[in-house]
């Protein structure tokens, strides 16, 4: 597995699959890795996580979802309430998510907003953060409001995606340099959906990146229209990309066909540490894993689509995706979840994860070495 090099064309991708099926083979690492159970149950282990999470650079959202001057979009980032707003320049700024009265948070959800009122005793603030007004100001003598905006966050916007570091320092942004466009500019938000699972993070992370699991777990989901054990993986920085082929791929047999990946592959892009972003025919999906504790996870699911909504043609396109989606996710959320309530029986010490699984090695040491970085 290439460590850092450029990541595959479609092209290249197409011929190592159809070798695979060839050889019923499929990529495998070079090295096998160990997991202590410990790591999924301590409390200091999850701290340190979200510690990482708060220093790291990671995925508030995609770019489109704050695609106008005032479009807003808060949610909670490793237990941080933040805002993200396009300001009136074009640029997305983050915030945190409290008012500099009494801490309240300002915003609610997403939308479009002009500005933001608190709506304890309405201080208000512009797009860029700044406190515009205070109700009845004269009971604060001396209040310099130029230094009262909303607290920022580092933020940038990359291949489509907008980055917070809550606590800068310990990365550079240098890190997302290695990050491809993911989102092109013509996707369209179709679906936001918010859910809560009772697992760790970690593993429903593991869930998405490996093809190992595609038989047992998604026989009549993914599996009739897919392959079993059958992935190339590659490895930018410290993100994985693991490519799932549909059996359409044998169309390509025919070497005068035009190689593209369009319907014959899925790649999910895993941007560590706790982000994906995945593509399947007519959709392509934006998730974020939020460690809400050690046996709870809020995803935040972007489904987006370009090409069906301009396929007038074929309207019932992204229904047809998202259903096909949904009973795998179904099927992966039901493992997650009964991984976790074993996790603390004593049945393992140790996970281990195979040659097969070696986007999972790259995902645990990749974050080892992390939280390493930060003692
Ligand atoms: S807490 Fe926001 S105005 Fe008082
Ligand atoms: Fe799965």
């Amino acid at each position: 597995m290439p460590n850092d090099a450029a990541l595959k064309t479609d092209a290249e991708v197409i011929q190592n699959v159809l070798d695979h099926i060839d050889g019923w083979s499929t990529d495998e690492a070079t090295e096998t890795w160990l997991e202590p159970v410990e790591n999924y149950l301590s409390q200091d282990r999850f701290e340190a996580e979200l510690g990482l999470l708060r220093r790291y650079p990671t995925v508030f959202c995609p770019s489109l979802v704050l695609d106008r001057t005032g479009a807003f979009l808060t949610r909670e980032a490793a237990g941080v309430p933040l805002l993200a707003v396009r300001g009136a320049d074009g640029r997305v700024r983050a915030f945190r998510n409290a008012c500099r009265h009494r801490g309240m948070q300002v915003a609610e959800g997403c939308g479009r907003a002009g500005g933001f009122m608190c709506p304890y005793h309405g201080w208000s603030y512009g797009l860029d953060g700044s406190l515009v007004h205070v109700p009845h100001e004269e009971g604060f003598p001396g209040l310099e409001k130029a230094g009262r905006g909303l607290v920022p966050v580092q933020t940038v916007e990359r291949g489509g995606l907008v980055f917070v570091t809550q606590e800068p320092g310990a990365f550079g942004d240098d890190v997302l340099d290695v990050i491809p466009e993911m989102i092109p500019d013509d996707e369209h938000l179709h679906l936001y959906d918010v859910a809560e699972v009772a697992a760790n993070w970690k593993v429903l992370m593991e869930g998405f990146l490996e093809g190992y699991h595609i038989k047992p777990t998604h026989r009549e989901s993914f599996y009739p229209h897919g392959f079993d054990n059958l992935n190339v993986v590659e490895r930018f920085g410290r993100n994985n990309r693991v490519v799932f082929p549909f059996r359409a791929i044998e169309k390509f047999r025919d070497a005068s066909r035009e190689r593209s990946a369009d319907r014959v592959l899925s790649y999910n892009n895993h941007l560590f540490p706790n982000a994906m972003v995945i593509t399947f025919p007519d959709m392509r999906v934006a998730l974020v894993l939020e460690p809400l504790a050690l046996d709870r996870t809020r995803v935040h699911s972007w489904a987006l689509n370009g090409r069906a909504l301009k396929n007038e043609a074929n309207p019932a396109a992204t229904q047809a995706a998202m259903a096909f989606l949904d009973a795998g996710v179904v099927e992966d959320r039901a493992m997650a979840c009964s991984i976790q309530r074993s996790l603390a029986g004593g049945g393992n010490q140790v996970f281990e994860f195979g040659r097969y699984e070696g986007a999972l090695t790259h995902f645990h040491s990749s974050l080892r070495d992390a939280l390493e970085h930060l003692r």
